[in-house]
């Protein structure tokens, strides 16, 4: 795994390209689309409780500023739509940290507008985003946590290949009520050779 300097450096500006999507470090043009979908509900509902507008406005400005790559220190990436000739449209966030240097492991959340919903395009952008943290960063471990109701992210966990290592009782707190999280992980040898298989399946057919 690289060290908190490399992984600042492999980080800073990155544009992770697909068909329909882009993964980018973010600009200060991206302050209105974050605070927006900090504020919506329907995206924010089993992440976090809603923040005050002041925590809010200083969480989205922390995450415009320089990223120490320190363990636990979260990285915001923007996802974007790519529309017809250079149209890209700002459509959700992927959020990173490293968990532990040493044990090489990293966590990913992720958010979608609603609007973008339905089409398969986290689970595009976030396969490019794996390959960038096992091929680039040299993770060995990749983590993600939701809620047990969060039926539409442990599927997108699912749908990635990650595996359910289990259930942790009340392990996060929403709206005054304990929760249930799922936590799912891939490790880089499982993905690596799922990502040949997709590959051989692709040009065979
Ligand atoms: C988690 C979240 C990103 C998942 O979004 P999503 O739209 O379900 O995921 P995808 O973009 O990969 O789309 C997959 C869906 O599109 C369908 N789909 C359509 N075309 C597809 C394609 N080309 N490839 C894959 N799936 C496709 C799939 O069948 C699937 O629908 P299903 O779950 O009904 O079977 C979204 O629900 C979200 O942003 N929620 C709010 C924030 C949140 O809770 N984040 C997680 C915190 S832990």
């Amino acid at each position: 795994m690289l060290d908190p300097a490399e992984v600042r450096a492999a980080c800073a500006d990155v544009v992770l390209m697909t068909e329909r999507t882009v993964v980018r470090w973010p600009s200060a043009a991206d302050r209105e689309l974050l605070l927006a979908h900090e504020r919506d509900p329907r995206i924010m509902a089993e992440i976090r409780d809603p923040l005050p507008e002041e925590a809010l406005v200083e969480r989205v400005d922390r995450s415009l500023n320089a990223w120490d790559a320190e363990e636990g220190s979260w990285a915001i990436f923007v996802v974007e739509h790519r529309g017809p000739g250079a149209a890209r449209t700002g459509i959700g966030v992927v959020a990173m940290h490293v968990v532990s240097y040493s044990a090489q492991r990293i966590e990913l959340g992720w958010r979608l507008h609603p609007d973008w919903h339905g089409q398969g395009l986290a689970t595009e952008a976030m396969q490019r985003m794996i390959d960038f943290i096992f091929e680039t960063l040299k993770a060995r471990k990749l983590v993600a946590f939701c809620t047990v109701e969060n039926t539409a992210s442990w599927r997108l966990m699912e749908r990635l290949g990650m595996q359910r290592e289990g259930r942790m009782r009340d392990h996060s707190q929403l709206g005054g009520q304990w929760r249930d999280d799922f936590t799912y992980s891939v490790l880089q040898p499982e993905w690596r050779q799922a990502r040949a298989a997709a590959t051989r399946v692709a040009s065979d057919g």
